[in-house]
């Protein structure tokens, strides 16, 4: 949630630096966004409500700059607008900071420190430039400005900070919120909320963890915790392929990501390919799984819908229990946990804040964690105790696809080789047949015009959409209508086939669509019945069923896979379904309104 950057070098490419690396990160937050550029006539803040795009067209591009900062915004405190957009300023204009994160005690820190000072935004931001500015006038330096501010600070924070009368160094300081610094060529330095905007110039990068202060200059980088003690730090070598985050020749991220699932299947089954024809994953993970009595799965939004189909592999395959929990409610419904329990947290980004709570309650009481995650060395990864990588390659557009899929198959493998190690037969050959889905998904995606036809026909005017499975399909189907919600608009919800009658029922009107998931023979015929239930009380129906399910009336049949693996297919026409109803209404489909993709705030 925001992406910030900054660039200090000796020649003046602060400006295209930032504006290209504010795109990069857009997909944190869109709202609006802002650059301060530094020269020797004095700080020149552009700021816009709106996309880059719009930031673009106010910059002015004949101010010529070595140092700057930059922030795209996903609103918290203040409306989206251009007064509440970063950078924001101190009185004198001395500062200059922008910001990722919430400030929860701004509010309390203004009361105290600030009062008489007339605030110009409604954000928590501002108050910290204010603070920086007071301890200044107060007769401390800058950095210890900045670290007096911090140590007052209750919430999260990527900060990025310039003094105009020492425009030599920018002050980065990281809590909770990513931050990551790129190491140059001894020319310039730079950072950003992510790797993404400065891959195309540097692979080495520092990481810096919680309460950390950085000082960026042109050919140094030092880091300091918030007492101001300098702390050594070995760079880490991140390889991204450019490629992997440019669009290319797709109209949208989430058609490329949808397209790259097959791919993406076969490079999980290449990395964590054993002897044998066998998985290889980490012993002391497998031990950690084989010791614990009952894993708990921690995750939100769509990959908390991985995680219920992970918890059947683990509790079918290797026998083990699991609970399965929403991040965001475990510290209100903490369950009676059992003696020696597991907590795998399943997170894309590997930052998601309402994750990471969970994550640090359970490491106080000296649990055991395991993280899978898309992000390498993210911080549910650093801070749990083991991980295991999805390597899906940069997800960018804000609906997660093909991380859904990597999940699946990863929690596959997990469950696959824990079991094998307790002897316990599969009866079936989970490399082989993760194959065949990984060619089953391939030929899902050539059949994109009937899944044109299918959007047309059912959610081109819609204001409500069903979608129903029993079983396995029934958690495919949740994320199947969190996936339309999301990028179309249209309000979609998942149940269970069995539980309409109960209640739901009474929503189906005249053409009310209801899309039906069909792949298990166990549920096939009683999903049919439901079916049957709402086209009596007019809903129209659209039946997606597995090959050998298959009857005439239904509207597209998936190439049998093992049954097992049955959601890693059947989610492919929900996605692409959802895509082109969101094509089709004219939508945002990268960036739906509200949204952005690393939720770094509780
Ligand atoms: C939906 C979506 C979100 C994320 C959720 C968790 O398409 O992307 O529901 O799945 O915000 O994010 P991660 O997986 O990064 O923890």
């Amino acid at each position: 949630m925001c992406g910030i950057v900054g660039y200090i070098g000796k020649t003046n490419n602060a400006r295209d630096f930032l504006l290209n690396g504010l795109e990069k990160l857009e997909y944190r937050g869109y709202d609006s966004a802002g650059i301060a550029l530094s020269n020797k006539d004095g700080i020149h803040i552009f700021k816009e409500k709106g996309r880059i795009a719009d930031l673009k067209k106010i910059t002015n591009y004949s101010i010529e700059s070595a140092v700057g900062i930059g922030q795209t915004r996903w609103a918290t405190h203040g409306a989206p607008n251009k007064i509440n957009a970063h950078p924001h300023q101190s009185i004198s204009g001395q500062f200059t900071l922008v910001h990722n994160g919430v400030i929860e005690n701004y509010e309390l820190l203004y009361k105290e420190h600030l009062e008489g000072v007339t605030l110009k935004s409604d954000t928590d931001t501002e108050v910290v430039v204010h603070l920086i500015e007071k301890f200044k006038n107060d007769g401390y330096t800058t950095e210890k400005s900045f670290l007096k501010t911090l140590n007052l600070l209750k919430g999260s924070y990527a900060f990025a900070l310039i003094d105009s009368k020492d425009s030599d160094k920018i002050y980065v300081a990281k809590n909770k919120s990513p931050l990551l610094i790129g190491l140059g060529d001894g020319t310039f330095n730079i950072f950003g909320s992510d790797a993404l905007p400065m891959i195309h110039l540097t692979k080495s990068f520092l990481q810096l963890f919680d309460e950390e202060i950085v000082i960026v200059e042109k050919e140094h980088v030092t880091i300091k915790n918030l007492n101001g003690e300098a702390m050594q730090r070995n760079p880490i070598e991140i390889e991204l392929d450019i490629e992997d985050i440019e669009k290319g020749t797709y109209p949208h991220y989430m058609l490329k990501e949808i397209d790259e699932q097959p791919f993406v299947i076969r490079k999980i089954l290449k990395e964590y390919k054993g002897n044998e024809n066998g998985f290889s994953i980490d012993k002391e993970i497998i031990n950690s799984v084989i010791e614990s009595d009952r894993i708990y799965i921690i995750a939100c939004g769509t990959s908390y819908n991985a995680g219920l189909i992970g918890k059947q592999y683990l509790e079918n395959w290797s026998s083990i229990p699991v609970e399965v929990h929403i991040a965001s409610e475990f510290s209100y419904n903490t369950p009676v946990l059992s003696t020696k329990p597991l907590f795998i947290f399943i997170s894309q980004s590997g930052e998601t804040a309402d994750s990471r709570s969970v994550l640090k309650y359970i490491k106080q009481q000296n649990y055991k964690a395991l993280t899978i995650t898309n992000v390498q060395s993210s911080t549910l990864s650093r801070e749990a105790d083991h991980t295991l990588l999805l390597h899906a390659g940069p997800e960018i557009a804000v609906a997660s696809t093909k991380a859904y899929t990597a999940q699946i198959t990863v929690l596959s493998i997990l469950a696959a080789t824990v079991a094998k190690k307790k002897n316990i037969t599969l009866g079936f050959n989970l490399m082989h047949d993760l194959g065949v889905v990984s060619n089953v998904i391939e030929s899902i995606c050539e059949e994109k015009e009937i899944m044109k036809k299918i959007s047309k026909e059912y959610f081109s005017t819609t204001r409500n959409a069903f979608f129903i499975g029993r079983h396995l399909d029934y958690y495919v189907v949740l994320e199947g209508a969190l996936k339309l919600k999301e990028i179309s608009y249209i309000q979609a919800e998942g149940f269970a086939g069995g539980e309409l009658k109960h209640g739901t029922i009474a929503l189906i009107e005249n053409n009310t669509p209801v899309i039906a998931l069909n792949t298990q023979e166990k549920t096939n015929l009683s999903i049919r019945s439901n079916v049957t239930e709402v086209v009596t009380r007019g809903a129209i129906p659209c039946i997606i069923s597995m090959e050998g399910l298959d009857t005439p009336e239904d509207r597209f049949i998936i190439p049998k896979v093992n049954k097992h693996l049955a959601p890693l297919v059947s989610v492919v026409p929900l996605q692409l379904i959802s895509y082109y109803a969101a094509l089709e209404r004219e939508c945002d489909i990268d960036k739906p309104r509200n949204l952005a993709k690393s939720v770094t705030v509780e």
